[in-house]
């Protein structure tokens, strides 16, 4: 079996040859397999995107006097204020109850900075059971949806590299006695040499490709499903969702598909919405939401000018205050939209990582240093194509801890603690008194399965009169 002739003209014209460089060496069903993963890649694509990720550095970031902080709903402070929030909760509500209402959980990383092995979602993150963030998450809906005796679609954004073993988790735990859960794959990009713009192989027969970030989520929806059948987003029509509740699976605190959160959405009329929170510090890792020219718009924490970045009111808070906590709500239509018109595909970011490859004398090289770009795709670039939209503030001790790395910051320390905080802090909007150190933490583990409470308001409702919490408790 020879290479396509077709096939390889394309690739010398564009510099990528080299791909087939080990053909000789392969057996069939491996040439197969280099054919197809070769083929698949969009070349056009690649040479506009080395053009201006890798030989240069991207799109110019928009001049500082054209960037301003962006009109958000805060926190309630008044009466009035809690009125409205609770109105939004019940305009929310009704949407949920009326089955309108789907839920996107992306779960499609690669979790590098954690390491571990298996999908992120099926990370032990339950502080004293050690139930898993997928668990949790599926609870999460499953409890919903029995509160509004409505079934609350889940749909599960997978990539080629965790999708099976997705699947399988789901299905060994009865997929966690959802009613409605589906998964789909996102795409693939192939990563390249920083220095060369060259696709890299991660063997002599597999181009090193890897997911194409959250933002591939829209493409993925809009996909046929398996044997050319509805894409997701057909189905979501069929079964008459309009407004979908888009979350990350590495977030064991999110509400999901927050009534309150829908409300306000709906009543703005908006497209797409967004939470976030305060941001600390300058530098603090999370995506800034701001105003460029009147259009909202997302500036990633790296790419904004550190003068930018640390300018503050009179007051001393950050101008540019706004943090994504990557919690979204879209309409359905605006997705459509989105995917059925060329001009309005979402940009490629690049990000620097060090990637293993086969090296021109066919061994496979791990490189210390960042030896490759990969594109990525960011959901956050939806905003500015939105006709309207919301800025949505929580806070993010009640809403906001990541899962990322194995030690540290973010790591299942923090967010073992934090999550023991927060119910702790229920259980005292309960009348129940919690012991805390100094500092204000929790100095045992405390978790309450969403199956038991989903809030605080629900918790009250089913404590037994008298408990005492002096040591690690589960209720459940
Ligand atoms: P992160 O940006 O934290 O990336 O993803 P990651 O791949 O999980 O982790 P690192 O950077 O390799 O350590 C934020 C969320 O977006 C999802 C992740 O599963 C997580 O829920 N995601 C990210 C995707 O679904 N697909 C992608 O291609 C990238």
């Amino acid at each position: 079996m020879s290479p396509d002739a077709e096939l390889i003209g394309r690739l010398e014209r564009h510099g990528q040859g080299h791909l087939l460089r080990w053909w000789g060496e392969l057996a069939n069903a491996q040439r197969a397999r280099l054919a197809a993963e070769v083929a698949a890649i969009d070349l056009d694509q690649l040479d506009r995107l080395v053009a201006e990720l890798v030989r240069a550095d991207g799109t110019p970031a928009a001049p500082d006097e054209r960037v301003r902080p962006i009109d958000v709903v805060r926190l309630p402070q008044t009466d009035g204020e809690r009125v409205a929030i609770r109105r939004a909760a019940g305009v929310g509500a009704d949407a949920i109850a009326a089955g309108e209402v789907g839920v996107i959980l992306v779960a499609g990383g690669s979790g590098t900075r954690l390491g571990f092995e298996g999908p992120k979602g099926t990370f032990p993150i339950g502080p004293v059971s050690s139930a898993t963030l997928f668990q949790i998450h599926a609870e999460k809906i499953v409890a919903l949806s029995r509160r509004h005796r409505k079934t609350i679609p889940l749909y599960v954004m997978t990539s080629p590299e965790n999708h099976q073993a997705t699947v399988d988790f789901f299905q060994a735990n009865s997929r966690f006695g959802l009613e409605h859960v589906r998964f789909f794959v996102q795409g693939q990009m192939p990563a390249v040499d920083r220095a060369t713009g060259k696709v890299l192989l991660a063997m002599k027969d597999r181009v090193a490709l890897s997911p194409d970030g959250h933002g591939g989520t829209l493409a993925a929806l809009a996909a046929p499903g398996p044997g050319g059948g509805p894409s997701c987003l057909d189905e979501m029509s069929e079964l008459g969702l309009r407004t979908l509740f888009y979350f990350q699976v590495d977030n064991p605190l999110v509400r999901i598909a927050d009534p309150a959160f829908i409300g306000l959405h709906r009543e703005a009329g908006a497209e797409m919405s967004f939470k976030v929170v305060e941001r600390t510090a300058p530098g603090e890792k999370l995506g800034v939401v701001v105003s460029v020219d009147d259009r909202p718009q997302v500036i990633e924490y790296s790419d904004l000018p550190p003068d930018l970045a640390s300018r503050r009111e009179p007051e001393g808070r950050l101008e540019l205050w706004a943090g994504s906590i990557a919690v979204h709500v879209l309409e359905r239509t605006f997705i459509e939209r989105l995917t059925g018109d060329a001009s309005h595909r979402l940009p490629f970011h690049r990000a620097i990582k060090t990637v293993s490859h086969v090296d021109e004398n066919g061994r496979i090289v791990k490189p210390e240093e960042p030896n490759a770009v990969k594109f990525e795709q960011f959901i956050f670039d939806a905003l500015p194509m939105a006709s309207r939209w919301n800025i949505v503030e929580t806070d993010r001790t009640v809403e906001f801890e990541p899962l990322k790395n194995a030690v540290g910051l973010d790591s299942p320390a923090t967010v073992h603690q934090r999550m023991s905080d927060q119910f702790a802090s229920w259980l005292e909007q309960a009348g129940v008194s919690v012991p805390r150190r100094g500092d204000g933490s929790v100095p045992f583990s405390i978790e309450i399965s969403p199956l038991f409470a989903l809030d605080s308001a629900e918790l009250k409702s089913k404590i037994e009169p008298g408990l005492v919490v002096d040591r690690p408790m589960y209720l459940r």
